[in-house]
Order: structure tokens, then C-alpha cells, then sequence
């Protein structure tokens, strides 16, 4: 399924204050913002890890204090090989204003919250972790950054707070779309954007959120649909769709938003929204078939399952204003992105058996009414 966008363009109607910003150093990711020291929140988890890595390879004299609480999600793993001199890692909840307050130091120059509850069938399940760390955790973040003097916040939130889209082609998510989360995943994360919205407003704080879409890449935890199919068919085991499959995701690669991440943090306008997303809208049964085939395992492994209550029915964002207010655009293609995620966890099945012991099992089997096998 490809797309074109042709309606009104929001990047006409701002400055470019990009253009105006001095290098950072070697990475085309410009800034006027002083970016040494950063505190990153969740950064052991997917995304989150994905970020620190980019950040220790994209501006060599920055520093991050990464604090993560490490539940389910966290996986000291995922930050193996880290430059130990420039990552501070930090055990801690960021509901825990204490601790917050304990490892921010007056010096930060921006505080990125990636840390979450992420996943929305266990948002179905049980909403109140969503609530507790999306919601007042953001608003403990918020009222820290205040108390040190930090210079930037940015919120790391999701396009699903727009709610779900008609398989219209014509529809697109923008930063002007109205809120309309369906799941407590979603008014989870939108609750946490209108405190960040508060926070610049009532207070002055420089503030950030991002909207992205479906990210996959190497070290994502394998509940969600990509790394939960590609860790069922490397064992042969079924590959669990919901309802007719015809659901439909705008999928980016982890270091493309990243990097968008990381360009916005430099020279974002402050108390900005802006939309991340690679124009890479696909049906679910076809990324499933993209992915069998790419592992040459047969698409009769497929089995359609229980719908996810609720479920959004589709996703696409329109990416112009960071395309045209900072040249940002995804350096993977569906196919390289895909093919750099596959050889990752060939390559990693010691990582994938350790994450899919114990608790996952139990989780899968209460969500798919099946064992995952013990490998
Ligand atoms: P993840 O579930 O892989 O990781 C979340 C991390 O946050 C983990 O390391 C976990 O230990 C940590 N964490 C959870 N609760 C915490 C708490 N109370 N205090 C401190 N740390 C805590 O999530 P992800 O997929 O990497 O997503 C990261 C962020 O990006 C989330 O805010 C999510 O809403 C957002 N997002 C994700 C996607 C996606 O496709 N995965 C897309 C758009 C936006
Ligand atoms: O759009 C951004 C969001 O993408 C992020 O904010 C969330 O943190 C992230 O989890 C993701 O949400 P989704 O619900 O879209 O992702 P998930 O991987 O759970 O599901 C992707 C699609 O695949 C969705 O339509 C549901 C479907 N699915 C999912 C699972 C886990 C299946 O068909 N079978 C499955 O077993």
C-alpha cells in the first residue's frame, strides 16, 4: 500500500527556525540548543535504548543519565557496549519523585521521556500501571524539570492519541488532529501530552512532544506484533492475527525516529507537537507476509485470532512539517529496515530466549489462550 499527501502543507505557515541553527557536530543534525547532558528516561527499554546508542554515536561529548524503572520491558542487555564513560545508568520509577530529583542534576540540558507502559492489550487488561507511569509519572517529570532549571522536555508520545483513521486514502493524521484516543494505552499517553501542554503553557517550560507510529527494530520486546512474529516463526510456531488482518500500521525504523527524535531536541520550536512517520502504511497480513517470506517460512503458520478489543483500524501520518521544517526523512526502506531487523534476531536468539522465559510465558498464555514454547 503506498500513499501520496496532498493537502494544506503546516510547514508553509511557520518559521524555520532549523534553518537559522549552528551544526552540532558532523551528524545533519543541526541545533541551537546546548545538548551535553541528557536524561533520558526508559532508556532500556526499545525505543529508548535505541536512542542512547544514537545519541553516543551522533554527538561524542554528550552524556546521558538514563533512568528506568526495569520492569518487564527493561533489559539491562539492551545497553550492552555503551561507552560506560558517558552513560549513567540509574534504577529508578519515575512516579518516585525522590529519585527523580535524586539523579537530575541541575546541569541537565533536557530531560527525554521515553519511559512507558507501551503495550495495548495490556492496557485492555489492566490500565492502572498506564495511568501511574503515563500519566502522574510525566507529571512528576514535568514538576522536576521545573525544580532543576532543565532546559528542554521532551514527551515522547504516540499517533494513536489521534484515534483511528478510515481505510480512506485521503486521511491522514496531522499535528492539528483532534484527540481521540481508544485505548487506556492511548488516553494514557494523550492525558500525559495535555499535562506537558500545561506545563509550557501555564509555566513557561520548553517543551516538546513527538507522535509517532509503529516502530520496529532490533531489541523490541516480543509482545508486540513484529518481534512476537518473528520470534513464533523462528521456532515454527503459529503467528497470532487479529480479526481479518486488514488492520493497517504506518511502520518506521527505530533509528529513523530516533534520529527524528534527536533532530526535534536540537532545534524543535518550543511547546511544539510534531508527527514522526515514514510514509510506510501496511495491512497486517501483509507485513506478516512480508515477514514469513523474508524468513522463508511457509504463510500457513498464520492463524487468525480473537480481535483486540477496541481495535484502531488505521494509522497514517502525514510527516511534512518535520520533513520540511528540518529536512528529516528516514534513512530505511521498508525492505532494508526489515531485512537489518531480521538478521538482529537471527543473530540474537540467546537475547530472545531470555526475554521469552517466565513472565512472557505466562502473559502469552493468558492473551493467547496458548503456551509459547521454552526454548
Ligand atoms: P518499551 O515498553 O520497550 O520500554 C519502556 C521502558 O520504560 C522500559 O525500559 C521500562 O523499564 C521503562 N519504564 C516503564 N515504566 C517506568 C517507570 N515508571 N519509571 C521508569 N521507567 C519505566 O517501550 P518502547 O516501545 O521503547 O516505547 C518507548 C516510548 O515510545 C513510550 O513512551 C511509547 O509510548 C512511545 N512510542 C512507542 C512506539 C512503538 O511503536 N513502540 C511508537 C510511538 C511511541
Ligand atoms: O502507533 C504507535 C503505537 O504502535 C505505539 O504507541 C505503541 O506503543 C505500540 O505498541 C504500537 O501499538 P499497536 O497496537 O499498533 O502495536 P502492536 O504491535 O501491538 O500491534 C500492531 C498491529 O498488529 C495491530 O493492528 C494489532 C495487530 N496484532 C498485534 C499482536 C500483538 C496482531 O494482529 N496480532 C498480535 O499478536
Amino acid at each position: 500500500m503506498t500513499r501520496t499527501t496532498a493537502h494544506h502543507d503546516p510547514a508553509k505557515d511557520r518559521v524555520n527556525i532549523g534553518a537559522t541553527c549552528a551544526n552540532l557536530g558532523g551528524a545533519g543534525i543541526g541545533g541551537s540548543n546546548k545538548l551535553e547532558n541528557l536524561f533520558v528516561t526508559g532508556g532500556a527499554g526499545f525505543i529508548g535504548s535505541a536512542f542512547v546508542r544514537l545519541v553516543f554515536e551522533e554527538m561524542p561529548h554528550c552524556e546521558v543519565v538514563n533512568f528506568d524503572a526495569l520492569t518487564y520491558a527493561g533489559n539491562l542487555e539492551n545497553l550492552d557496549g555503551l561507552d560506560e564513560s558517558r552513560h549513567h545508568f540509574v534504577h529508578g520509577n519515575i512516579c518516585d519523585r525522590d529519585a527523580v530529583l535524586a539523579a537530575l542534576d541541575e546541569g541537565t540540558d533536557a530531560i527525554v521521556n521515553f519511559a512507558a507502559e507501551s503495550h495495548v492489550d495490556r492496557s485492555i487488561h489492566s490500565a492502572h500501571e498506564f495511568i501511574n507511569t503515563n500519566v502522574l509519572g510525566t507529571q512528576v517529570l514535568l514538576d522536576a524539570a521545573r525544580e532543576r532549571g532543565v532546559s528542554r522536555f521532551l514527551q515522547v508520545s504516540t499517533d494513536e492519541v489521534m484515534g483511528s483513521l478510515t481505510e480512506d486514502d485521503e486521511a491522514f493524521f496531522t499535528e492539528d488532529s483532534p484527540f481521540q484516543p481508544n485505548s487506556p494505552y492511548a488516553a494514557s499517553k494523550a492525558s500525559a501530552e495535555q499535562l506537558v501542554r500545561a506545563a509550557h503553557h501555564t509555566f513557561g517550560l520548553d517543551t516538546l512532544i513527538t507522535r509517532c507510529g509503529n516502530n520496529y527494530g532490533p531489541r523490541q520486546f516480543p509482545e508486540k506484533f513484529l518481534p512476537l512474529m518473528l520470534a513464533n516463526a523462528l521456532n515454527d510456531e503459529p503467528i497470532p492475527v487479529y480479526g481479518d488482518g486488514l488492520n493497517v500500521r504506518d511502520w518506521i525504523y527505530v533509528e529513523d525516529h530516533c534520529r527524528a527524535v534527536l533532530t526535534l531536541l536540537a532545534q524543535g520550536r518550543s511547546g511544539g507537537t510534531y508527527n514522526i512517520g515514514a510514509r510506510n502504511e501496511r495491512r497486517n497480513i501483509d507485513v506478516a507476509h512480508s515477514v514469513l517470506d523474508a524468513l522463508g517460512k511457509p504463510r500457513s503458520l498464520i492463524r487468525s485470532v480473537k480481535d483486540r478489543p477496541g481495535h484502531d483500524r488505521r494509522y497514517a501520518i502525514d510527516p511534512r512539517l518535520i520533513e520540511h521544517e528540518f529536512g528529516w526523512r528516514p534513512r530505511e526502506t521498508w525492505e532494508s529496515g526489515l531485512h537489518k531487523t531480521i538478521d538482529w534476531y537471527r543473530d540474537n536468539t540467546g537475547w530472545l530466549d531470555r526475554v521469552r522465559s517466565g513472565a512472557y510465558r505466562e502473559y502469552y498464555s493468558r492473551q493467547y489462550g496458548v503456551e509459547a514454547d521454552a526454548h
